[in-house]
């Protein structure tokens, strides 16, 4: 059950899960197969790049989710490892590329300067490519204990949500919107769907494909995935007016400065918060009839309004 007035409905979240331990432990998990992932070769220059980029940090959120669904729909952490990672890769392309000039001009990224900042347009390009690339050819060939049918059913999944119809068909309207004053709510929705949340539904999703999860589950964890996706937009564009450049790691009201269209801009903050908040307490509403299992996807669910970064 939902409360109508957007906080959490009692009893879905145990006091006795502790999300600091778990989203330590689970980065850790991450960042040490992140690490293992992309070798150091030859040309030195493009994997110093990728490497500079992908191991600069940030919150790990897209691979914890797939970890975290994996192992609610009864899948192992090992089943869904190269996944988490392969949408790390794609993620930390998309920054790469959302931060270039020709985009929204960044440069500073999870408290470092952009890729391009240092290595240059061409190779941030290019960075962006190896890791889109690489991802793919991650998955397919690392992944281990899944029936192949369902590794290509990620495969697809992925693919979809980081093409056209997914990120980059959001990237082109947020893009377009620039500047307009008479952007439409189906428009804005439009873009926050696609450009970030289309891949955090593929993180969800993913994980419960590689678990062999039943149709209906699938259904429900993807409509907890459609919810915090969007509730994540909006807490960035929040956040682009609230928080500082040191707690974001990235440069602080870009938004308002690029015209951007945001929720805050057409709702403003308030109005925008009590959005986020009934976006995560719908998201959690979808969790219910998991029962205790639930706790880290509720757990991270709060986390997306509650961050400050
Ligand atoms: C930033 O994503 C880009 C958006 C889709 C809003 P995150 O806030 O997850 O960035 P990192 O991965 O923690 O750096
Ligand atoms: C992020 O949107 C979307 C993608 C990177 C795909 P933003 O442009 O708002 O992200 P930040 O604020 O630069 O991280
Ligand atoms: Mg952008
Ligand atoms: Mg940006
Ligand atoms: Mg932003």
């Amino acid at each position: 059950m939902v409360a109508t007035d957007g906080r959490p409905a009692p009893n879905q979240q145990s006091s006795t899960f502790n999300l600091k331990s778990y989203l330590e432990a689970q980065q850790a998990q991450v960042e040490a197969a992140l690490e293992q992932s992309l070798p150091q070769a030859y040309p030195d220059k493009i994997y110093e790049a990728m490497r500079y980029s992908l191991l600069a940090g940030g919150k790990r959120l897209r691979p914890i989710l797939c970890l975290a669904t994996c192992e609610l729909a009864g899948g192992t952490a090992a089943m869904a490892m190269p996944t988490a990672c392969a949408l790390e890769m794609i993620h930390t392309m998309s920054l790469i590329h959302d931060d270039l000039p020709a985009m929204d001009n960044d440069d500073y990224r999870r408290g470092k300067l952009t890729n391009h900042k240092v290595y240059g347009e061409d190779i941030a390009i290019l960075a962006g490519d190896g890791l889109l690339a690489y991802a793919f050819e991650w998955v397919a060939s690392k992944t281990q204990d899944v029936p192949a049918q369902q590794v290509l059913q990620v495969i697809s999944h992925l693919g979809r949500a980081v093409g056209a119809a997914g990120l980059v068909g959001g990237q082109v309207v947020d893009l377009e919107s620039e500047g307009k004053n008479d952007i439409t709510l189906e428009t804005l929705n439009y873009i926050h769907t696609h450009k970030t949340g289309a891949l955090l539904k593929a993180c969800v999703v993913s994980g419960a494909i590689l678990a062999g999860a039943a149709e209906d589950e699938r259904q429900r964890l993807s409509r907890y995935a459609e919810n915090i996706g969007l509730a994540f937009q909006i807490v960035d564009d929040i956040l682009d007016i609230t928080a500082t450049q040191e707690e974001l790691g990235k440069t602080a009201g870009k938004d308002l400065q690029a015209q951007k269209a945001t929720y805050p801009s057409i709702w403003g903050l308030e109005e925008s918060k009590v959005q986020a908040q009934q976006l995560v307490a719908a998201a959690k509403g979808e969790l219910a009839t998991f029962g205790e299992k639930a706790q880290p996807l509720l757990a991270l669910a709060d986390f997306i309004t509650a961050r400050t970064s």
